[in-house]
């Protein structure tokens, strides 16, 4: 990722933050959408406090980008637990639609063209780094 697009992940970010109970709403509502058998998936999940967790999550990487090295540890133990939760690989290119469905939906305007390759680009990278440590875990059993 550029630093410019960094600038536009975090600035964007900033933005849904306060409408956070929103688009969480709006997130598993255009997850459901695109694949409904992924909510046998959640169905031992409180769906409020999930939401909660997502969010808190993305702050958390989305603090990281400028120093994504430091965040890579937390980010691969939170793949290997999805592993277990049942997320396989193909799950994460239709999480990373969802988001970017949100995101549009959320910020309207300002999700500009150059603002969804920056959050293409950065959900490129986690999912990379995600699926690196899942494909591992998958490996052991
Ligand atoms: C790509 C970035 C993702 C992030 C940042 C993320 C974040 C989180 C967090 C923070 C939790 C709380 C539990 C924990 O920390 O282990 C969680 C749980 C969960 N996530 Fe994700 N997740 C991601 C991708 C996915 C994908 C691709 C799926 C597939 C549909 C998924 C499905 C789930 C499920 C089923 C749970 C457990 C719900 C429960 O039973 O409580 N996540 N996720």
């Amino acid at each position: 990722m550029t630093p410019k697009q960094v600038s536009l992940v975090e600035e964007s970010f900033r933005a849904v933050f306060p409408i956070r109970d929103v688009a969480q709403e709006i997130f598993y509502r255009r997850l459901f959408a695109l694949d409904p058998a992924l909510r046998p998936l959640f169905a031992r999940a409180d769906m409020a406090d999930q939401g909660k967790k997502l969010m808190a999550s993305l702050a958390f990487v989305v603090g990281g980008l400028k120093n994504a090295n430091a965040i890579v540890p937390a980010v691969e133990a939170l793949a290997r637990r999805h592993v277990g939760y049942g997320v396989t690989s193909g799950h994460y290119r239709t999480v990373g639609t969802a988001l970017v469905a949100t995101l549009e939906e959320g910020l309207g305007d300002a999700f500009t063209a150059e603002v969804r390759d920056a959050w293409l680009a950065a959900y490129g990278l986690l999912s990379g780094v995600m699926l690196a440590a899942a494909g591992a875990e998958d490996a052991l059993v």
